[in-house]
């Protein structure tokens, strides 16, 4: 989903800060452009804004170097949310009064998404009346105004105007951005699991798999993105997820899996097992770390919990249960039967064989096959992608409207 963020940048001293609202964008996954006006040229440099941006700074309307005069069109079309910080005093009269002599004043004018400001000046001309009234016309238009604070302003006072903090700023468009991207669907919640376990040999060693958790977080992220509530239960990996809707619950054995599944599950409508469960579990874990001796050593190894067919034949409500089947031969048949065993409504065929399929590796390409007989043909693109199509899947059999 896209989540392009236009920065306006105007000339006041807290224009410093906005270098780093940048860096604060870029870093949670945002594409952000910069507009500035000339006045905020004498604080911040171009070098700084496009390094930060990775894109060209609009700031001149007539600059040939642009080879046309719609920039300021495109822009304002281009961005889901702008952000005008530090926003002048100067700024705030001309959105106010449908000037649009600048780069930004001008963009703005063309903007048909969300718009925020983050006043900075002086305390005495943040309550001239013309500013106080200015601020109150556009907060009654639906600008969403991010006030400043009380602090050390620039001319050596205290008092207010400073700008409000970067992070202040990231974190109010940031929650506004993911409510109107993600609208939360209420009711529905699941649980997801990825990653591979690990068992404890000792206090050092384990037994583990090559599951990287990719498909899982995927999975969990494309859940959310549909704004569905998301338990997600990891075993170890290097893998994160920003989502205000899914829910991390860090797990590393098979048995921490089963408590943590079996917990989550109880609310959950729609559960998929996509973690690559150890089917097998040292008897004995030594706290202490084994020496190494001149003879062999032999590990005796219990079967695990089996966690997919232990929450699907006790499902407490009306719950759609999917699980995952990794085969290397008979696949069709095998996954058949695993679905048929564990009572399942949908199960999701890997193959081994298929190459850019499976584990560790950024792509996939699976057959979904329903208890009703039915099976898709799902092909080879990233996880990703095959996770969005995994779960239109479960909303069409749910009858849910999927947003695009
Ligand atoms: N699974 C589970 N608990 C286990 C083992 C597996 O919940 N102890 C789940 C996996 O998350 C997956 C499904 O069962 O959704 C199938 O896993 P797979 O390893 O393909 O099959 P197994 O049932 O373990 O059988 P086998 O290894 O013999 O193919």
């Amino acid at each position: 989903m896209s989540k392009n963020v236009l920065i306006g940048i105007t000339g006041g001293i807290a224009a410093y800060k906005s270098l780093y609202l940048i860096r604060l964008f870029v870093k949670n996954g945002y594409d952000v452009k910069v507009m500035a006006t000339e006045h905020a040229m004498q604080f911040v440099t171009p070098l700084s804004i496009e390094t930060l941006s990775k894109h060209e700074l609009y700031t001149d309307m007539f600059s040939p170097a642009i080879h046309r005069t719609t920039e300021h069109i495109s822009l304002a079309q281009w961005a889901d949310v702008c952000v005008v910080a530090p926003a002048t005093a100067n700024i705030i009269g001309k959105i106010a009064h449908g000037i649009a002599d600048d780069a930004v004043s001008t963009t703005c004018m063309a903007l048909k998404n969300p718009l925020f400001i983050a006043p900075a000046m002086n305390e005495q001309m943040l309550h001239n009346a013309a500013v106080e009234d200015n601020l109150s016309l556009l907060k009654q238009r639906g600008v969403h105004v991010i006030d400043s604070q009380a602090g050390f302003l620039a001319c050596n006072a205290y008092g207010d105007g400073r700008m409000a903090e970067p992070e202040d700023i990231f974190h109010a468009v940031h929650a506004f951005m993911q409510q109107k991207l993600f609208p939360q669907r209420s009711g529905i919640k699941a649980m997801v699991s990825a990653g591979g376990t690990q068992e404890a040999i000792d206090a050092v060693r384990y037994i583990g798999n090559r599951s990287s958790g990719l498909m899982g977080f995927a999975l969990a992220e494309a859940l959310a993105d549909q704004g569905i509530e998301v338990d997600l239960v990891t075993a170890p990996t290097h893998l994160t997820i920003q989502h205000p809707l899914v829910h991390r619950i860090d797990v590393e054995s098979a048995e921490q899996m089963l408590q943590a599944c079996t917990s989550s599950a109880r609310q959950a409508d729609i559960v998929i097992m996509s973690a690559a469960v150890a089917d097998y579990t040292p008897v004995k874990k030594y706290e202490h770390k084994l020496k190494k001796q001149s003879q062999n050593l032999t590990i005796e190894l219990m079967p695990t919990v089996d966690i997919l067919k232990t929450l699907s034949l006790n499902r407490a409500k009306k719950q759609w249960v999917v699980g995952f089947a990794l085969e290397t031969d008979n696949e069709l048949e095998n996954a058949r039967k695993k679905m048929n065993t564990k009572q399942l409504d949908m199960i999701v065929l890997n193959s081994l064989n298929d190459k850019g399929a499976g584990f560790s590796t950024h792509t996939n390409k699976v057959l979904v096959l329903d208890a009703d007989g039915g099976v898709v043909d799902i092909p080879l693109q990233s996880k990703a992608a095959v996770a969005t199509e995994i779960v239109k899947h479960i909303f069409e059999k749910l009858n849910l409207n999927a947003h695009e």
